[in-house]
């Protein structure tokens, strides 16, 4: 008997010692001191037993259950503690991560875009990029370029004066820049001009403010050919494909002659026609697309800087001012230039 109760310490102490969890350690407790545990029913049994055997079986019984009885409670701590430490481990937040999802990066607007587009097609011809002030002198953004006093587009509903100085304005075109080039550098000159201008419009095609880019050439011998080829070269890489050039009469105060530039529409490749046989609704079945002012610089402009060396009898050259707002919605079939000023990011994101 005292073997079978030396056999059953033994055995439990080991299996509480190998348990894993408080669950397992439970079902221990429950097998070896239990009701119907083996220890119990010898402890039940003892009264049972011989006088002289009593005593001995009924002491190392009892004895055999404290002990166990303790190393329940020793490694039932041991697991409270550690599972304890596990839970914790498994909900520990890392504050030190980003609360959310990084956002994405942005990109350039699409007016960036193309204006840059534009800028390196210029820079590969051989062109400068040079910036303006948009807060403009009215000798720059009109007497330097030929407008005679009281030319209507110094009038009150085009520009935007400064009430307290009305020879200061937000510029109406990158023009003025031509002039303030040309002061800052003797011919040969070649360069393109990004930037805002400013009038007082406002509807689907119009915004208050909208972006030009301006470009200058002026040299010995440089023609009104120079400039289609130049502006052949310059749509064709901004619309794709080979495009063709037009000129139509127009006019200018600071160019003369003056052309108005249609450019070959990308969309029906020229013909009108789409593939079905319906009228681009590009061009509305015109083959053409109107797309930018230019024209020969007029000697008059040139004689304002002739001091840096611009003789009007001995260099010449071209300009021209293009639209980047109607460059991005013809290629991109926007129908509303409100859209770009508007930020909803929905739009904007389509063009990354
Ligand atoms: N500045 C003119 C405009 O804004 C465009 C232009 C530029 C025309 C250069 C001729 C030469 O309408």
């Amino acid at each position: 008997m005292l073997e079978r109760i030396a056999g059953i310490r033994e055995e439990a102490a080991a299996a509480i010692g190998a348990a894993g969890s408080t669950a397992a350690l439970e079902e221990l407790r429950v097998h070896h001191l239990g009701r119907k545990a083996e220890l119990t029913t010898i402890l039940r049994g003892i009264a049972e037993l011989p006088q002289e055997e009593r005593g001995r079986v009924g002491g190392a019984a009892n004895k055999a259950r404290q002990e166990l009885e303790a190393l329940l409670e020793s490694r039932a701590a041991g697991l409270d503690a550690s599972e304890l430490e596990q839970q914790l481990a498994g909900d520990r937040v890392d504050v030190t991560l980003p609360g959310a999802p990084p956002r994405p990066v942005g990109h350039p607007h699409l007016i960036s875009r193309t204006t840059r587009q534009i800028e390196d097609t210029m820079v590969g011809l051989g062109y400068r990029v040079a910036e303006g002030p948009e807060i403009e002198h009215d000798y720059y953004n009109f007497t330097a370029l030929n407008h005679p006093p009281g030319h209507p587009a110094r009038m009150l509903q085009d520009t935007f004066y400064v009430q307290s100085h009305p020879e200061v304005l937000l510029r109406t075109h990158t023009s003025p820049m031509q002039v303030r080039a040309m002061e800052m550098q003797s011919p040969p000159i070649f360069i393109v001009v990004p930037g805002k201008v400013y009038r007082r419009d406002s509807d689907a095609t119009h915004s208050p403010m909208f972006h030009q880019i301006e470009g200058l050439a002026i040299g010995e011998g440089i023609t009104l050919a120079d400039l289609q080829g130049t502006l052949q070269a310059m749509l064709s890489a901004i619309f794709g494909g080979t495009r063709e050039v037009r000129m139509r009469p127009h006019f200018f105060p600071f160019t003369e002659p003056s052309v108005e530039v249609d450019v070959s529409c990308f969309q029906c490749e020229g013909s009108g026609e789409l593939a079905g046989g319906e009228r681009c609704n590009l061009c509305k079945g015109q083959g053409w697309i109107e797309i930018l002012g230019a024209g020969m610089v007029d000697p008059n402009v040139l004689g304002f800087v002739e001091a840096s060396g611009y003789d009007p009898e001995r260099v010449q050259g071209f300009a021209f001012g293009i639209g980047v707002e109607r460059v991005a919605m013809l290629r991109h079939g926007i129908p509303d230039l409100r859209r770009f000023f508007d930020n909803d990011v929905r739009m904007l994101e389509q063009f990354s």
